[in-house]
């Protein structure tokens, strides 16, 4: 049984987006629904929540400075010195009844985000990468965008819409960011769908199981070589951050969940961390 420790004593309606800064020692992320950006900072376990304008799905830390936000409107950057926002790009096509999801960059600092219905209903949600030829979509009809990462040496992208429980792997093109043909990677057993992802220094896939209660961690060839239990069922994302890249942060939700459920789960929306013995790899940062 792994040793599961909470951080900070922040409730999440729905926590997601983990992405560890090494320069600041601090993780950050969201919680979607509650519109905040929070962040933890490793010395001194302090957390800092930044209210949010609009419902925020994912971000990214930026090469230039400050921290790309994937709002519900289109893509920001935020300078926490400032509070400020800056625009940075809109959303092709992107209508008024969606937000964005999971983003991630790629490891040439692309940033891909994916787009879906407030109601999680209809599939009308799209995948989007931003880099120095604009917003491009590059995949439509999706009804919850998920998974999103990349194996360490950036060929293979792994990508999910929950409700099929199918995590895909698709070939991928790092010089022109162009993914290829999917593959079935994993099926995941309902009632547990594939959420957030990333991908540790060895290539193994560490996924986020919302409705399951866990992280699962996959080989490369998709077959499951460990899964770490929860205290709390809807498990969001995770990330590898701490000193040595080994402690994974993982985020968790509180929403759909009845009083009497939340009762049984007192830490559901928590952040947790486990000290896993593998190594992640560092995230990069949005390039352009
Ligand atoms: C979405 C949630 C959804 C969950 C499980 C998350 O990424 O933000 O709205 O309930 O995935 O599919
Ligand atoms: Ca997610």
């Amino acid at each position: 049984m792994a040793d599961i420790r909470r951080i900070g004593t922040t409730t999440d309606i729905l926590g997601e987006g983990p992405v560890w800064c090494p320069r600041e020692r601090a993780l950050y992320w969201v919680d979607i629904r509650g519109r905040m950006l929070r962040r933890y900072v490793e010395r001194g376990e302090q957390v800092t929540s930044w209210p949010m304008p609009e419902e925020i799905g994912s971000l990214a830390l930026c090469e230039q400075g400050g921290v790309l936000l994937a709002l519900k409107s289109g893509i920001a950057v935020f300078d926490s010195m400032t509070a400020g926002f800056r625009k940075l790009a809109d959303l092709p096509e992107h209508g008024k009844t969606l937000r964005c999801n999971d983003g991630k960059c790629d490891r040439q600092g692309r940033f891909w985000v994916g787009t879906m219905e407030m109601s999680e209903a209809g599939a009308t949600g799209k995948l989007y990468r931003l880099d120095d030829r604009g917003c491009t979509i590059m995949r439509r009809d999706i009804r919850i965008p998920n998974t999103l990462c990349w194996s360490p040496d950036g060929t293979t992208i792994y990508w999910a819409d929950s409700p099929q429980r199918q995590i895909l792997a698709f070939p991928y093109d790092p010089a022109t960011g162009t993914p290829g043909e999917p593959r079935i990677f994993a099926e995941i057993t309902a009632p547990a769908v594939p959420d957030g992802a990333t991908v540790d220094a060895e290539g193994y896939l560490w996924s986020a199981q919302y409705n399951g209660s866990r992280v699962v961690r996959y080989a490369p060839d998709g077959s499951v070589d460990r899964v770490i239990t929860l205290p709390a069922t809807q498990i969001t994302s995770c990330a590898f951050g701490g000193t040595n890249l080994s402690t994974l942060f993982i985020t968790s939700a509180t929403q759909n969940l009845s009083a009497d459920v939340l009762a049984t789960q007192p830490l559901a929306g928590a952040l947790f961390v486990v000290d896993v013995g593998v190594k992640g790899v560092r995230e990069p940062r949005y390039a352009f």
